[in-house]
């Protein structure tokens, strides 16, 4: 453990491909050391070896956003490996699914969004604050969507399928972003919603016209935010995202 260590420390869920492992590179590429979140075994170690291969310092932290259990591990390894946390992406998501209209949506699809963006976020935030609070300068990015912005999908223009649980699974988290910042106000700690534009991933079977690199952008730049920056707010590379 090295409290004092320079070299800033970085935990990226989901960061074993799409967005997330683009978020990774990024931070590596600026001489951090770079926690690759993520819940398979193989997919972490490989993301870890090709981190590493283009000269990134990663390390593998096995974790289940979640689990309870997995996410409580993934803290004790980011405490024994570096002894505290800088910055946190919170970066995994899932969509619940294909079949969301309202109507007939499978309640299970919300679940499962929900679960993952947005309760899997507050577990995640919750066990490496203690973390996050020894850090100077401590960042908090959650990957969020601009399908969950209420301003933009009550506009004739509203893209992204009618969903009953993945873009109100954003806006759910956007809310709980909004919620944080106004609790860590009086603290060192930034905290702020990004949507990456849609890029081509698992996320959306490739069809996105944006490549995740440039989908990470926002990500990095949200993690780099000098010390007067912006919390609670909600941005894409454009600039602000409307609520
Ligand atoms: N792609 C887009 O156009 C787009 C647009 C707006 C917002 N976003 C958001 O950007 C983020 C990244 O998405 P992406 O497009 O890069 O999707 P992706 O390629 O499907 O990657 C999602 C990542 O999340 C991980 N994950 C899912 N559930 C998890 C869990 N329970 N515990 C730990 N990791 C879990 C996945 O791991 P496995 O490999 O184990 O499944 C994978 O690493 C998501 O929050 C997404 O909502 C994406």
């Amino acid at each position: 453990m090295d409290c004092m260590s320079e070299q800033t420390i970085a935990l990226v869920t989901g960061a074993n491909k799409g967005i997330g492992y683009e978020i990774a590179v990024g931070l590596g590429a600026l001489g951090w050391s770079v926690g690759v979140g993520a819940r398979d075994e193989e997919r972490r170690e490989s993301a870890v070896q090709k981190l590493r291969a283009a000269g990134a310092d990663a390390f593998g932290v096995p974790l289940d956003v979640t689990d309870d259990a997995s996410v409580a591990a993934a803290a004790r390894l980011v405490e024994e490996h570096a002894g505290r946390l800088d910055v946190l992406v919170n970066n995994a998501g899932v969509t619940g699914g294909t079949g969301q209209l309202p109507t007939t949506v499978d309640l299970e699809a919300v679940r499962t969004a929900v679960e993952t963006n947005v309760i899997g976020v507050i577990r995640v935030t919750n066990a490496m604050l203690p973390l996050l609070r020894r850090s100077a300068s401590p960042r908090i990015v959650n990957m969020s969507s601009s399908v969950g912005s209420l301003t933009l999908q009550t506009r004739p223009d509203a893209t992204g399928p009618i969903s009953a649980a993945y873009a109100p699974s954003k806006t759910f988290l956007n809310g709980v972003t909004v919620q944080y910042a106004r609790e860590l106000r009086d603290t060192n700690i930034l905290i702020n919603a990004a949507c990456p534009g849609f890029c081509a991933t698992d996320l959306n079977g490739f069809r996105g016209v944006r490549t995740p690199e440039q989908g990470a952008a926002i990500a990095i730049q949200l993690a780099t935010l000098p010390d007067d920056g912006p919390s609670g707010a909600f941005f894409d590379d454009a600039g602000v995202v409307p609520w």
